[in-house]
């Protein structure tokens, strides 16, 4: 990362979780990127990282007392909110989202909540239940509808046994979220467009009902963001899914396999095409527009046809951006079948996935390899969010 970040500075609220652990990876993250971190801790953060590990990642001091005479000399809370250029807010607990959404004040982290003027990033940890809680959920819409940003959280296994969302983010995606909103044009991919597409095509059968698949948009979601880290602007084309936009995304929602095309191509000229969507190969002859009533017995069979391949139609384009990437789930002859959708579609890399590796379908992790006509290039086994960033670093290497 260029030293052009030097300059910014993230004003780092640790909540206190299980999670708040990541807050010192995160921090090392940013800090290595040359980004300046001024951590604020809260009372329940402090139960499970201290000020001195904090403190020493941070190379600064950490802010912790909303009433302490030598802070406020020093630097007034009202000051300190607005001495970064974002805040993060990571673990952001439950508690911290509530206060932050009802504009309660009663501590520094959610005084400075209230009291700054500059963009917030919030990565979300807590309990399935309680995420999953109406209270919890009001106050995610009333915090979105303010403008604030979200990076997760993750669907796993938690730290109480219970297994479901409320993980927080791995600590590279919150740090991609965290570029991408810093960088806005800057890095190795500054002044570069991209193209991703994700989640799941829905193809009408009749006004009520459709054909769709379940992709949950995830992986298309964090190359996005990931690419967006990397400087570039990006334009994230999804069929429908339950995941808010990345950070410094330009988002464009579409349903059916032809829109997620006519998008595509809107959003042409193009430097990169990362095609992560689960299209829908088929989509029924003809969806009418009168719902298809029960009368005696089943309907007919639904004719179906065949949907655009928006991967070959990119790599085929009269302004085919120059580099162009599909991915593909592979449990066999993973080289030889990558080859040979490498040749028909004519894009630049397949990422095959070893959905073959145990654990990796459904899970939190992936195995890919990157497939070109140069050859094989095998990663070991990672999480989900580290096979973006490093797609994101490998696609701005081509570049460079
Ligand atoms: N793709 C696309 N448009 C389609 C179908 C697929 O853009 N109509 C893209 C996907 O986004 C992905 C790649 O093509 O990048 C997957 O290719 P596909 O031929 O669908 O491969 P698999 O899903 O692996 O299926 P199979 O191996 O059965 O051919």
């Amino acid at each position: 990362m260029p030293n052009t970040l030097n300059q910014k500075r993230v004003l780092l609220i640790v909540g206190g979780g299980i999670a708040a652990y990541k807050a010192l990876e995160l921090t090392r993250l940013l800090r290595k990127a040359g980004v300046g971190v001024r951590p604020i801790l809260t009372a329940a953060g402090a139960r499970f990282v201290t000020p001195l590990s904090l403190s020493a990642l941070a190379e600064d001091r950490v802010y912790s007392e909303l009433f302490s005479l030598t802070d406020e000399a020093e630097m007034g809370h009202i000051e300190l909110s607005r001495s970064a250029d974002l805040v993060v807010v990571a673990p952001a607990t439950a508690d911290v989202m509530a206060k932050a959404a009802t504009g309660l004040a009663n501590d520094l982290a959610s005084t400075t909540l209230l009291a700054t003027d500059k963009p917030v990033l919030m990565a979300p940890a807590m309990n399935v239940r309680m995420w999953e809680h109406a209270a919890t959920r009001r106050n995610l819409a009333t915090l979105m509808a303010d403008g604030i940003n979200f990076v997760g959280p993750d669907e796993g296994a938690m730290a109480c046994g219970e297994f479901g969302p409320g993980r927080m983010a791995e600590p590279p995606v919150i740090f991609a979220a965290t570029m991408a909103l810093l960088g806005a044009g800057r890095g190795p991919l500054a002044g570069k467009r991209a193209i991703v597409t994700a989640g799941p095509t829905a193809e009408a059968i009749d006004p009520v009902r459709m054909l769709t698949n379940r992709s949950s948009g995830k992986q298309g979601y964090a190359i996005a963001q990931a690419l967006a880290a990397q400087g570039a602007e990006v334009t994230l084309v999804t069929g429908p899914t339950a995941l808010p936009a990345p950070a410094g995304v330009r988002r464009v929602d579409v349903e059916s396999a032809r829109d997620m095309l006519a998008a595509c191509e809107a959003a042409l000229p193009a430097d990169i095409a990362v095609c992560v969507a689960a299209v829908a190969d088929w989509r029924p002859k003809s969806a009418g527009d009168r719902k298809i009533k029960k009368g005696s017995g089943a309907p007919d069979p639904i004719a179906l046809v065949e949907n655009p391949d928006i991967l070959a139609a990119l790599s085929k384009h009269g302004r085919r951006p120059r580099l162009v990437i599909g991915f593909a789930a592979e449990t066999h002859d993973l080289e030889a079948n990558a080859q040979a959708k490498l040749a028909k579609k004519g894009c630049d890399w397949i990422v095959a996935n070893d959905v073959s590796v145990a654990g990796t379908l459904g899970g939190d992790d992936n195995a890919v390899a990157i497939v070109s006509s140069g050859g094989i290039e095998r990663w070991e086994r990672m999480a989900k969010g580290e096979v973006a960033h490093r797609l994101a670093q490998r696609i701005a290497a081509e570049f460079n």
